[in-house]
């Protein structure tokens, strides 16, 4: 195989944002053959804009045919496992969105979900998932990429670069992805999203530093080191009163049953730390960054905001309809007017990882582990906010779950 054939499933944001993306490597590494989705003519729409010869309203239109090798699922996350389970049983390769899958409540009705069910339960449930989807790969022998962009972003990149040279320990890590909430209705509640910031925004941050941690014990040892225990809290700040009673709403308030604020520790079984913090209240534009304190070197990692590019307007119509960053709320004032963000972001390096990888049959730089290894981390996390204290995750032996076992 030297052109990778796509089926993309799904057409709005991250549909959007992968499109965009393959628009580099179309016609030479992957060819996009037709776009599935629930809703046709948001399909249609996305296919006229990239120039897609076809459209489907059914995921599963996509396994039979012969002509594609890859589905590339841009749907929201509750359906992100059983999707990648039915491609693996196609023989179709799966590029899936992060994060891999959570906690949904399947037989609940919407309103028993976030709020009722507990932690453990979900815990055991999101793990359970996990293990079904590596069941199903492994069985097809199907490849699976984990978009996770964080870690082909070139600012982190660069880090582990730093990283490798100075031979450090990486002591302590504080990173946050944060903006002021999500546009998507399935993002509202745990019934489709599976959980809150954590999960949908935390999720970049916590892949990062389990990856940093696993590259810092491979290059020192040969083999990652392990999350040990995790300790959290959550918060719903948008339904503080005084925020409720304000006219005018900044930050989308309208959660259900998910936290909008998070901030969890990782505890390493080194002895490191990672403290993530994950937000959907946070204004001024998204907020993508990692400080990494080595024992010998400071790594600050500015993927959003960064200053290539500072750029002031007194008025927020002087830059008309030219892209400044995701989520800014005006145009006005000082600016961080990113030149190529999804570059910065790491979004066509990761996809054309994929490409190559699909091709070549090599893994990709994230894949299946890192994908389970974040839900586990942060379920640990729910669990720990629940019981208001630590999780230890070493019970749960070397792979994502061990029959039988259970987490304190
Ligand atoms: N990596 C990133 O930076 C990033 C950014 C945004 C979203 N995401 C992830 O992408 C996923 C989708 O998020 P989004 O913001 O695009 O959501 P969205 O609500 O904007 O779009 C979801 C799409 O899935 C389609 N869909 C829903 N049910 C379907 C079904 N049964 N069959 C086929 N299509 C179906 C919808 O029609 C819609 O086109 C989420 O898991 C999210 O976490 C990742």
């Amino acid at each position: 195989m030297d052109l990778l054939r796509i089926g993309m499933v799904g057409s709005q944001f991250a549909a959007h944002l992968h499109l965009q993306n393959y628009a580099r490597l179309r016609g030479w590494k992957v060819e996009i053959q037709v776009v599935a989705s629930r809703t046709r003519a948001r399909a249609e729409e996305l296919a006229r804009k990239h120039n897609i010869p076809e459209v489907a309203d059914d995921f599963r239109r996509l396994l039979d045919r012969k002509d594609i090798d890859a589905v590339d699922l841009c749907v929201p996350t509750d359906l992100h496992h059983e999707f990648v389970i039915e491609a693996a049983k196609a023989g179709k390769h799966v590029i899936c969105e992060k994060p891999l899958t959570g906690y949904f409540g399947k037989d609940r009705p919407e309103e028993l979900v976030g709020l009722a069910v507990d932690r453990k339960t979900m815990f055991r449930e999101a793990l359970a998932n996990c293990e079904a989807v590596a069941a199903a790969i492994k069985e097809s022998k199907i490849k699976f990429c984990y978009a996770e962009n964080w870690i082909y972003a070139p600012p982190v990149v660069k880090l582990k670069k730093l990283m490798q040279v100075s031979k450090g320990t990486i002591l302590d890590m504080r990173a946050e992805e944060s903006h002021s909430g999500s546009h998507a209705a399935y993002s509202r509640k745990w019934k489709t999203a599976g959980g809150g910031a954590l999960l949908r925004l935390g999720a970049h941050p916590v892949s990062a530093v389990l990856h940093l941690k696993h590259y810092e014990g491979i290059l020192k040892a040969g083999c990652g080191i392990k999350l040990k225990s995790v300790t959290a809290e959550v918060g719903q700040h948008t339904r503080i009163e005084s925020f409720k009673k304000e006219p005018q709403k900044w930050i989308v308030s309208a959660w259900e049953d998910v936290e909008d604020w998070a901030t969890m520790i990782m505890n390493f079984e080194d002895g490191s730390q990672a403290v993530v913090s994950a937000s959907d209240g946070v204004l001024g534009g998204v907020r993508n960054t990692m400080t990494v304190y080595l024992s010998n070197a400071v790594v600050q990692v500015n993927i959003n905001p960064n200053d290539t590019v500072v750029a002031y307007a007194p008025a927020p119509h002087i830059f008309g309809e030219e892209y400044i960053a995701e989520k800014l709320e005006t145009k006005a004032g000082w600016n961080f007017a990113s030149p190529d963000e999804d570059w910065v972001r790491g979004y066509p390096q990761e996809l054309e990882d994929f490409g190559d990888c699909l091709i070549t049959g090599r893994e990709p730089d994230s894949g299946l582990d890192l994908a389970m290894q974040t839900v586990k981390a942060i379920y640990a996390a729910y669990l720990s906010a629940e019981k208001g204290r630590r999780v230890e995750l070493e019970n749960w032996g070397g792979g994502i779950i061990k029959r039988g076992s259970s987490p304190n």
